[in-house]
């Protein structure tokens, strides 16, 4: 897939411009929204996500998948390990925290936030938008635990490489989403954050611990409770906590 970029300076939202975009005009799969600032960025449910001017990647790219609602998760997975790979092309090891928060070590480096157009039960557009901090390097408080490429290597890196590498792998794996075997399942179980190392976790009615043993095809998260009791949870059911 060849991608167009449109570097826009300021925007409050690469999310929300792609789509309105996409109600207004005929746009191209591949179309990415790059900004320099978002005044407005949004993270996963009610959060917000902070990027100051010129310093990450915020970005936000068309897809067209056709692919059955059954098989939504597997946006996740190729996006993640996307991410996963171009951070490992700048030597940083990263993990995939369920269901698709980035990790180095036991910080967040990269966001995203996958939104899905519907038709019957096919998946038509679908909007991903990438948050990856690259140079930033002081974050406001109330981040719980944000990391950069730069604070990891120690210097800056240059933002268009890292794009360019990101897109490519974009490119390469999403390739994959729509074959019946599809081997990123195995690959985004393995690159899984904690997998099989006992954790806190908070559901809705309790805190416990337990041990991650995978993630299901559908992105249900099956944990090992301590009573080893196997219990599956879907997005926002439960949340692991970092000590
Ligand atoms: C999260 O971890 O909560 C998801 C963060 C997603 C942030 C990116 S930045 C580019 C795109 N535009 C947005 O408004 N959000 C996503």
């Amino acid at each position: 897939m060849n991608y167009q970029v449109i570097y826009l300076e300021s925007i409050d939202s690469t999310n929300s411009y792609l789509k309105l975009l996409c109600r207004e005009d005929i746009i191209e799969e591949g179309t990415v929204i790059l900004a320099g600032y978002q005044s407005n960025g949004k993270g996963q449910g009610t959060s917000t996500w902070h990027s100051s001017q010129g310093m990450n990647i915020t970005m936000s790219v068309l897809f067209r998948p056709m692919i059955r609602v059954l098989g939504h998760f597997s946006l996740s997975e190729f996006i993640s390990l996307s991410i996963i790979d171009c951070l490992k092309h700048f030597g940083i090891n990263g993990a995939i925290k369920w269901p698709n928060d980035i990790y180095v070590e036991n910080k967040k480096i990269a966001g995203i936030l996958v939104e899905n157009s519907i038709v019957g039960d096919k998946i038509v557009q679908t909007v991903a938008g990438i948050g990856l901090n690259v140079n930033e390097r002081n974050f406001p408080e109330y981040i719980p635990n944000p990391v950069s490429m730069a604070m990891i290597l120690q210097r800056n890196i240059e933002i268009n490489k890292v794009l360019d590498v990101l897109t490519d792998n974009l490119s390469c794996k999403y390739e994959f989403i729509k074959q019946p075997g599809n081997i990123l399942h195995g690959q985004y179980n393995e690159k899984l954050f904690r997998r099989e190392i006992q954790c806190s976790f908070q559901s809705e009615n309790e805190k416990f611990q337990g041990t991650i043993l995978k993630v299901k095809k559908s992105g249900a998260l099956v944990i090992r409770k301590q009573d080893s009791e196997v219990c599956s949870y879907m997005h926002g059911e439960v949340k692991m906590v970092i000590d």
